[in-house]
């Protein structure tokens, strides 16, 4: 640096505000959250070299004796990074089960060579998606295995023809879940997202709720509004019903982000977010969804949720349960969940 710059008035003002900000930062956040973004900046994963998602999967096989298999590494041996993600082929349910060939009836999986550190539940609202639900299912089954999980794949399917009502499915399917097996994660992840990095944990944030899909391909890979907590996110148990989980009452488009952010903050919590060089997806590009493209505006938020998330959650949730059923890639649980209630005319614009 030449002398001459060090004297210059405008210099050392410029060097002086950018120490305040420093000074602010590591006031405000404490110095721990400085360093984790740091180690948090962008690696440099390059997307235009990506890999198969099946990759070496073969390489997990069962283990000689379960009773002296091993815990799983923390760092899976078969991690890959960027992975390759196309939709011009419909893989078939044989060929996803022939690929699979440790995947349970029902959707599940251990590993067969190690003992899985941690238990993650993919749920999954669904109505209507069977093609989008197919490409998610070729991927995400190998996707999971590479990161040496035991997981199961839990499809609500939303029966009749009221509005698509996501975050009540959401609700029934955390509540059906936990009945199998106290999971230690619950993904709940839309049908028609991909993952893009098996580097990207599906396991949950100790101590706050996770947004995961933070850079999707269609709304460019960034966050379309602030509160979007839409897509892919992950709650502990713990943290879902601490929110009392999501809102029953939303119906059609998606109002619920905002209740939901708030909840959170109602709850003492804040939403953590998964860097978006890793939290990256492909919405799965089918013609149903053409028009999609432009970025979704932020929903206005239809309640007062201060008022409302104590009674309208999961402790309030009601449904008819019309069938559980065994897959041979998910388990399927269809639901009645009732009609939207019929508004008056004045309200129908905000739905
Ligand atoms: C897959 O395994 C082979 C054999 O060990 C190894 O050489 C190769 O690098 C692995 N491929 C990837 C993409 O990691
Ligand atoms: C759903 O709509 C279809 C076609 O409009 C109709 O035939 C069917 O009876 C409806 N089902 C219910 C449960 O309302
Ligand atoms: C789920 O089960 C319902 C009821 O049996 C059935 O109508 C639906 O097609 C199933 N969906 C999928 C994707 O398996």
């Amino acid at each position: 640096m030449s002398l001459s710059r060090v004297e210059n008035p405008c210099f050392l003002l410029f060097l002086a505000v950018f120490q305040a900000i420093f000074i602010l930062i590591l006031y405000r956040g404490g110095a721990s959250s400085v360093f984790r973004g740091f180690l948090d900046a962008p690696q440099p994963w390059d997307y235009s070299k990506t890999q198969d998602v099946y990759t070496n999967l073969s390489w997990f096989t069962r283990a000689p004796n379960e009773e002296t298999m091993p815990y799983c590494t923390a760092h899976s041996p078969i991690f890959v990074g960027p992975l390759t993600i196309t939709f011009n082929a419909f893989p078939s349910e044989k060929m996803i089960t022939k690929k699979n060939p440790f995947v349970q009836f029902g959707g599940s999986y251990s590993p067969p060579h190690c003992l899985a550190r941690y238990k993650s539940a993919i749920i999954i609202p669904h109505k209507n998606q069977e093609k989008s639900l197919r490409h998610l299912l070729y991927y995400l089954h190998p996707f999971l295995q590479r990161q040496q999980l035991h997981y199961g794949i839990y499809l609500i399917q939303q029966a009749g023809n009221a509005t698509f009502n996501r975050a009540k499915l959401l609700n029934i399917g955390v509540r059906e879940a936990m009945k199998d097996e106290d999971w230690d994660c619950l993904l709940l992840h839309d049908v028609d997202l991909i993952p893009e990095n098996d580097y990207n944990l599906y396991v949950c944030d100790e101590y706050y709720p996770k947004h995961m899909a933070s850079a999707i391909d269609k709304f460019q890979y960034s966050l379309p509004y602030w509160s979007f907590f839409g897509g892919v996110s992950a709650l502990t148990p713990d943290h879902y019903m601490k929110i009392n989980g999501f809102p029953n009452t939303y119906w059609g488009a998606r109002g619920e982000d905002d209740d939901i952010a708030a909840r959170i903050q109602l709850a003492g919590m804040k939403i953590v977010r998964t860097p978006v060089h890793l939290g990256r997806y492909k919405m799965v590009d089918l013609e149903q969804h053409a028009g999609s493209e432009e970025h979704p505006r932020r929903p206005a938020p239809l309640h007062n949720t201060r008022k409302t998330w104590k009674d309208d959650g999961m402790n309030s949730v009601e449904f008819k349960l019309l069938s559980r059923k065994k897959h041979l890639l998910y388990t399927n649980i269809t639901v009645d969940i009732g009609d939207a209630p019929t508004l008056p005319p004045e309200d129908k614009d905000r739905v």
